[in-house]
């Protein structure tokens, strides 16, 4: 005989700091009598918890659980062995084992814990455009990170002496009062991507003064993690305009010039025109 366990199919994701619950249970109601059961870290001998002639053993377990390690005495008879581990520290990532011995029953179960990583990407590449254009600058929360997870995502604009509030979110919602005046009605992002974890950037009628560095700053479950884009190479001011329409210009008259020359030369009579783009 064995028993047959329920858990999770994958590991547990969790932060440092905070508490996990390590799922272990049984369908079957098991006889209290001779029962056992032991926590242990897989691999290792370190014994976690112990429950056995019916209470918790706390001598017998490692020391560093002892205030850290919970177990749900009251639940033992419906079957649920599980375990709360607190305050998760970077050494209790890994797995564990729940092993149960009962009068005519006994098996295990393994449990992996670990640690949630924030990761947030933002663009390799600097980012150019033309002054008046929208742009778009990246920024995206990995993927393991449920979007209801995310606290804050705020967007600064990293100056030498100090930073300028570009957009901000915070518990679900976009706080555009908060932008400093000059991105003001200029920014905002893209609703339908915020559950994807995608808290890209749009950047309205780019200014020459929106040149720089930005950077995007995601808090979630007591981490936080950052990526920076840069916005350089603001073409086309108003004098490289000038420019442009003075050379179209010069270049729309010397055609003229010659058509003109080309009509008077008398070919038979006719003139015949051909307007070509580039
Ligand atoms: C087992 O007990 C713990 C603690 O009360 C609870 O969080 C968990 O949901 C229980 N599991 C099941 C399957 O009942
Ligand atoms: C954000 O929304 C999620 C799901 O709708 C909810 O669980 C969570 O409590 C909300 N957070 C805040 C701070 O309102
Ligand atoms: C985020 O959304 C923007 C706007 O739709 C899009 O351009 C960008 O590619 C998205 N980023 C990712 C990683 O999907």
């Amino acid at each position: 005989s064995g028993l047959i366990f329920h858990g999770p199919s994958g590991p547990l994701v969790a932060p440092l700091g905070s508490s996990v619950v390590l799922p272990c249970y049984v369908d079957e109601l098991l006889s209290m009598e001779d029962l056992e059961v032991e926590w242990r870290r897989a691999g290792s001998e370190t014994l976690v918890h112990l429950y056995q002639d019916g209470e918790s053993r706390p001598e017998s377990q490692q020391q560093d659980y002892h205030d850290r390690a919970h177990f749900f005495t009251d639940q033992i008879q419906h079957g649920n062995f599980s375990l709360r581990l607190d305050n998760l520290t970077a050494e209790d990532e890994g797995k564990y084992t729940c092993k149960v011995h009962s009068q005519n029953d006994s098996g295990e179960t393994v449990v992996q814990i670990k640690h949630a990583r924030l990761l947030v990407s933002g663009s390799n590449v600097s980012i150019s455009a033309s002054v008046g254009e929208d742009v778009t600058l990246n920024c995206s929360v990995d993927s393991h990170i449920t979007p209801e997870h995310i606290e804050e995502v705020s967007w600064k604009k990293t100056d030498e002496d100090e930073d300028i509030l570009v957009l901000l979110y915070q518990n679900n919602q976009t706080l555009s009062d908060s932008s400093h005046e000059r991105y003001r009605d200029r920014v905002e992002f893209f609703t339908a991507e915020i559950p994807k974890g995608n808290f890209s950037l749009r950047l309205k009628s780019v200014r020459t003064e929106d040149k720089g560095v930005y950077m995007c700053k995601v808090f979630s479950g007591g981490l936080s993690a950052n990526a920076t884009v840069e916005l350089e190479r603001l073409g086309f001011s108003v004098s490289h305009i000038m420019v442009l329409i003075l050379c179209i210009l010069a270049s729309g008259s010397a055609l003229l010039l010659c058509f003109i020359i080309y009509c008077r030369t008398p070919i038979k009579g006719k003139c015949v025109t051909k307007i070509i783009f580039k």
